[in-house]
């Protein structure tokens, strides 16, 4: 490790990241260094010549050597932004995705729709991030959250605790909708769900980040990938109220034929949107 400023750091260890396959590498140095240092990127660059002490240097090399070998970078940092929020996150939980913001956005809208207290539920919560962020950005809408995996689970009830939402969420564990009690059958206005949509035969190809340290209940779901949202389509309509939603994200070559099958499951209307890279990810369903 150079002796030098740091942005000599930071150009030796992304030239390191870089020779180990990790994407964006520069970004990566420079998160990690902030992350040891406690100093922000502008920080790192103008104070240059602010001496890293040798405890931050080691830590900083333990993390490159974590990050070269393809641990996801905001595992080591235990951190990841959502739209407003800060979540911890670990290996117990997908990293929330960009494309994710974006249906928290059309939930945030079609909430805004409904009168009174609308009641929301986010199917699959994992970190728990569509549903604290309807929870912050619609205080109106009464949110629960589904899970199955109960490690999961862990992880949601703990940011909802970090954030101050704990009475604003109800978690509770079990299989899609079926983790909720009875009475909510008919009442609810929005469902809205990132399922696992992987198919079976693409998971050898996904990138080492995500193949080997991202949970495999949280990817893969099934030979042809549409298998969740398939069963969550069947099961929506018992419990959605008349004229309720349905929000789930979905690969681009997976959205138009969800819409095009909405009518075989009793919803009257569907429609896609798109990410903010204008790939079509969402699909909207409505019961009549
Ligand atoms: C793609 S991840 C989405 C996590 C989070 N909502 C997000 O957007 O980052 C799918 C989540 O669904 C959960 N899950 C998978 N099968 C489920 C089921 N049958 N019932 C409830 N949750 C399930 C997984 O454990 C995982 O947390």
């Amino acid at each position: 490790m150079p002796s030098t400023g740091t942005p000599g750091l930071i150009a030796w260890a992304a030239r390191y990241l870089e020779e180990n396959g990790v994407v964006r590498p520069r970004l990566n140095a420079e998160q990690l260094l902030s992350h040891c240092t406690g100093r922000s990127r502008v920080e790192l660059y103008a104070y240059h010549d602010r001496p890293v002490s040798m405890r931050e240097r080691g830590e900083f090399a333990e993390l490159l050597r974590r990050r070269a070998a393809r641990e996801p970078l905001q595992y080591i940092t235990g951190r990841k932004g959502f739209r407003y929020l800060e979540l911890a996150v670990d290996r117990r939980v997908l990293i929330p995705r960009p494309e994710t913001e974006t249906l928290v956005e059309r939930a945030v809208s079609a909430l805004g729709a409904f009168p009174g207290h609308p009641l929301a539920v986010d199917v699959g919560t994992g970190s728990g991030c569509i549903a604290l962020s309807l929870a912050r950005e619609c205080p109106a809408a009464v949110v629960c959250a589904t899970e199955i995996s109960a490690e999961a689970l862990e992880v949601a009830r703990m940011n909802a605790r970090l954030l101050g939402l704990d009475d604003a969420v109800e978690f509770r564990r079990g299989d899609l909708l079926d983790a909720l009690p009875d009475e909510l059958k008919g009442r609810i206005d929005v469902i809205v769900s990132n399922p696992p949509y992987v198919r079976e035969g693409d998971f050898p190809s996904l990138p080492p980040e995500v193949r080997e340290h991202e949970p495999r209940i949280s990817l893969v779901a099934g030979p042809s990938g549409t298998e969740t949202h398939h069963r969550l389509m069947g099961q929506a309509p018992l419990w959605l109220a008349p004229g309720g939603l349905l929000l789930m994200e979905g690969g681009e070559e997976q959205v138009e034929g969800l819409a095009r099958e909405a009518a075989g499951f009793g919803f009257t209307v569907a429609e896609v949107h798109a990410d903010l890279n204008g790939r079509p990810r969402i699909v909207e369903m409505r019961r009549g």
